[in-house]
């Protein structure tokens, strides 16, 4: 096997990204640059974000991002082995701008196009920063997904559980704009709870004695909004930040203890390392009550540097090059994908969720 370098690019939601990626034959991983284009600005007075803003906006952007990365990189078009775009899952009209753009170099530069499951690049983006060997047990913790998965390799991932409604960066961000505080929501509630003492206000605990590994975040959010509503000191809005967080910080650790657990049991005798990523892996508060598990569970902790946690191309670029490295690419009809789960057995075996109305999302 060759060393591989690869351009990733990433417009699946608000961040236009692209990043050059070195992965040696040996499986060293180096990011040569990662560019980030946020497009926070143009959504804040919306307080979240606008598919239709956002996707013109990664029209605008992805040339000169792109460029960018490549210049940054130090590295020529004709040095590029392969392209890998997002492919899904989210807002089509940002995923279609990227994969179009992936596919125009690949066909240009005739290279090999990979399309990337959003997921699975927040699944390796751990991998950016360490070596860490599968299998390991993930928990996929962003702004459009709260998971539970065991990750075996490059597209072999089994889901143990799933939000049922909102995903935690999701609850993070609602509940920081009830609390007035700006978008995106979740660094901005971390900073304010640092001057709060959470035991003054009793937020609802979710779906308690369950045994499955499913997350709710609705109650919560329902029910810290309606308190928001009341609060007048400056003190209590720092208060209930800081209740929210733990609250949230809670349940990821609840769910990932039986997830743990159910980890362990069926890999006797292996090696257990537990994977946090996505947006609220950035999160200080989350991060150490997964530690916590983890000491609990004999279980190594590992979590992206902070810079790959929330999103970027980076990870993108790994993911194609780890497919890339076993064979793996896909056409110039590769179509973008709105829905698209990482296990698509666990998500289609029941679209309609006996808990919820969730379809086949992720
Ligand atoms: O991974 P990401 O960039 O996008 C998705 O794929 O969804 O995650 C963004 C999410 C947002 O909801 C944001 O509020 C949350 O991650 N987030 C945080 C923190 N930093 C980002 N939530 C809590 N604490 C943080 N420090
Ligand atoms: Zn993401």
């Amino acid at each position: 096997m060759t060393t591989l370098t690869i351009l990733g690019l990433e417009t699946s939601c608000d961040e236009t990204a692209a990043a050059v990626v070195r992965r040696d034959a040996d499986g060293t991983v180096t990011v040569l640059s990662s560019i980030i284009g946020a497009q926070f600005e143009l959504h804040a007075p919306f307080g979240g974000v606008v598919p239709e803003i956002a996707a013109r906006a990664h029209v605008e952007a992805i040339d000169a991002v792109a460029a960018e990365a490549i210049r940054v990189a130090g590295v020529e078009f004709a040095d590029l082995s392969g392209v890998a775009a997002t492919a899904g899952p989210g807002l089509v009209g940002g995923v279609m701008v990227g994969l179009a753009f992936g596919k125009a170099v690949a066909l240009a530069r005739d290279l090999p196009l990979v399309a990337v499951n959003h997921l699975e690049g927040h699944a390796v983006s751990a991998r950016l920063g360490a070596d860490i060997p599968y299998p390991f047990l993930l928990l996929l913790v962003s702004g459009g997904h709260c998971q539970l998965l065991e990750v075996a390799g490059v597209g072999a991932c089994r889901r143990l559980g799933t939000t049922i409604d909102d995903a935690a960066g999701e609850a993070f961000d609602k509940i920081a704009k009830s609390l007035g505080l700006p978008y995106p929501g979740g660094p901005a509630l971390e900073a304010l709870a640092k001057t709060g003492d959470p035991s003054g206000f009793a937020l609802p605990r979710a779906l308690l004695g369950r045994k499955d590994c499913d997350f709710s975040f609705s109650g919560l959010k329902t029910a810290a909004a309606r308190l928001a509503e009341k609060i007048t000191t400056e003190q209590d809005r720092a208060d209930l930040a800081a209740a929210v967080q733990v609250a949230i910080a809670r349940q990821l650790s609840e769910r990932t203890d039986r997830a743990m657990k159910l980890y362990a049991a069926s890999h006797p005798g292996q090696t257990l390392r537990f994977v946090v990523a996505g947006g609220v892996a950035a999160n200080q508060a989350v991060r150490e009550a997964l530690r916590a598990n983890c000491a609990d569970n004999g279980f190594s902790f590992d979590a992206p540097p902070l810079a790959y946690c929330t999103d970027n191309a980076a990870m993108i670029a790994l993911a194609g090059a780890e497919r890339l490295a076993l064979g793996l690419s896909d056409g110039l009809d590769a179509v973008a994908r709105p829905r698209w789960p990482l296990d698509e057995a666990a998500a289609l075996s029941n679209p309609s969720n006996i808990f919820g109305r969730k379809g086949a999302k992720a």
